[in-house]
């Protein structure tokens, strides 16, 4: 994970992310206008996709909550003063988080028969709580229509929901929720039958719903629902397979960078790094940037993968090191040492990156090491700084 720098360490070399508070806000806002009808949880887990869970969730403070994974992250968002809800999409993972989970206020995703029976078992180790204290724990329930992995069969709903009643006012059942296994393809058939499952649950049950993702929100109108989950977008990133995320109007919230720490002419046949995989056809000049797989850069990363050096693109050479990569710099021959060099973000879409290394910009952002320093402006560090 990421960690946060101070203005001192941002003077330090190496890679760093920019995050852009403005750029998380305008996204934000195209959630409003895509489901103006819609409360959303923003989802900030996995340290808000990579980019600081608790700095996020202050340049998102406009949604009407969060959700994150795990109790120990809704903690986290705790310690740091949100007091907005927080919704843990996994639940408890065990009996013993449900005094966490009161103390903490959380709204707990309850996604299997377990869960409940852990619940019961809590409230009875209980002393009659205080009218001011009540409910002690919020529900949302999971059900899955599709997605198979969390969530109860829809044939449960009623017995379930029949037991959490039973619980009142220690339990508040606040919504029921499902999650679209399809919705990145605006084509798939799944969806609209997971979308009028979950409608006719709510239908029988009156009770918030919640379905929509970033890409249920924005392609699948019956995913526009009570509230809504958006995560990929928040940060820029698109959630469709069909578009781009300038063409969502999505901004990237983040850009990494790292510098040239040399620049080097090699001769004809030269090979460049480990297994010595790239050979250079003509004398060339060469870069080396600080940054590689120990940092979150995938080690497979293929040669011609694009970075941005002086505003022009430049492709990878050789293999990914553990602290190095090499550029071919014959496209920018001004290129100099302490050079920043952008590896995606503004001016190069990570889903380009992303295709490139075979996956998605999801796992591209939020795999950042501990090494990387987030950047977020501050009084020192004007916005527009960011490369
Ligand atoms: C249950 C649930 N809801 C919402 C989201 C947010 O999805 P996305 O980032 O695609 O918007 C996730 C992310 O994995 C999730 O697991």
């Amino acid at each position: 994970m990421a960690t946060s720098a101070t203005p001192d360490d941002q003077r330090l070399s190496g890679p760093l992310a920019w995050i852009d508070p403005a750029a998380l806000r305008h996204n934000l806002a195209r959630v409003h206008q895509a489901a103006p009808h819609s409360r959303i949880w923003a989802v900030i887990k996995a340290n808000a996709y990579g980019h600081g869970m608790e700095q996020a969730a202050d340049a998102l403070d406009r949604a009407d909550g969060f959700a994150v994974a795990r109790v120990a992250e809704a903690l986290r968002l705790r310690r740091h003063g949100v007091r907005q809800p927080i919704l843990v999409l996994e639940g408890i993972g065990d009996g013993a988080e449900l005094d966490a989970a009161t103390a903490g206020r959380l709204t707990l995703v309850l996604h299997d028969s377990w869960q409940l029976e852990q619940i019961v078992a809590f409230l009875g180790r209980q002393p009659a709580p205080l009218a001011e204290r009540l409910p002690l724990l919020r529900v949302w329930l999971k059900v899955d229509t599709g997605m198979g992995r969390l969530g109860v069969a829809a044939s449960a709903v009623a017995g379930l929901l029949e037991r959490l009643a039973a619980l009142a006012p220690a339990v508040a059942v606040e919504g029921l929720m499902t999650h679209l296994a399809n919705a990145d393809d605006p084509g798939h058939a799944l969806t609209p039958a997971q979308c009028e499952q979950a409608h006719a649950l709510a239908a029988r049950h009156p009770l918030p719903l919640s379905i929509g993702n970033s890409a249920g929100l924005l392609a699948h109108p019956r995913a526009r629902t009570d509230w809504v989950r958006p995560g990929i977008m928040l940060y820029g990133g698109t959630p469709l397979l069909t578009a781009t995320a300038a063409g969502l109007d999505l901004r990237p919230a983040m850009t990494l960078t790292s510098p040239l720490i040399a620049v080097r002419t090699l001769r004809r046949d030269a090979t460049v790094g480990y297994g010595s995989s790239y050979r250079c056809p003509e004398e060339m000049p060469v870069g080396i940037v600080a940054i590689g797989y120990a940092d979150g850069y995938p080690r497979h990363t293929p040669g011609g993968t694009p970075m941005l050096i002086r505003g022009q693109r430049a492709p990878l050479i050789g293999r990914v090191s553990m602290d190095m990569i090499a550029v071919d710099l014959r496209t920018v021959p001004a290129a100099a040492v302490g050079d920043p060099v952008t590896l995606w973000g503004a001016g190069l879409p990570v889903e380009e990156i992303a295709a490139q290394v075979g996956t998605i910009n999801y796992e591209l952002l939020c795999r950042l090491s501990a090494r990387v320093r987030l950047c977020y402006p501050t009084p020192t560090t004007a916005p527009g700084q960011t490369p």
